[in-house]
């Protein structure tokens, strides 16, 4: 019989790349939905319940692309450290306003978090077209969609 290999055809050095620009990644994402969460339950204002719901589906959404940046990495048979400790160590996000909010200050804030989401995502894009098309697709997956949940918030408080 022969040995079964955590992931075949793909060399150590592109799984080590792999998890060097996914695991950001999912800190961020991890991060994300997190504060999403908190926003999601102080935000105020007379718009209240279309932007409560927003950040419910950006908090949907951060859940399922950590999902899927993460197990790209296992699936290549490499640990990812989602641990609380870890995201909250590693996370480059502002801290949120504590308490309720204005939801426009809200928008603002959770925008800002997207923003340094789509940064280590970019990263990823970029760095991953030379290592694994796979990865890099699943990147793009998320970058594309984290843009438009970006504009989805940005809408509510763009003139
Ligand atoms: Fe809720």
């Amino acid at each position: 019989m022969t040995d079964v290999v955590a992931s075949k055809g793909v060399s150590t050095e592109t799984v080590s790349s792999v998890e060097h620009y996914l695991a950001p990644v999912v800190v961020e994402l991890t991060a994300l939905h997190v504060n999403g969460k908190q926003a999601h339950w102080h935000v105020r204002g007379l718009n209240f319940e279309p932007v409560h719901e927003l950040l419910d589906d950006v908090v949907d959404h951060a859940r399922e692309w950590a999902d899927l940046a993460a197990e790209r990495v296992v699936a290549l048979g490499l640990p990812i450290d989602g641990r609380l400790s870890t995201v909250a160590a590693q996370t480059k996000t502002p801290e949120l306003s504590a308490g309720f909010q204005p939801s426009e200050k809200v928008i603002h804030e959770v925008i800002e978090q997207i923003d340094v989401a789509l940064a280590v995502i970019h990263a990823a894009v970029e760095g991953l077209g030379e290592v694994d098309a796979s990865s890099q697709d699943v990147a793009i997956e998320i970058e594309r969609g984290l843009q438009k949940d970006r504009w989805f918030l940005f809408a509510h408080v763009a003139a």
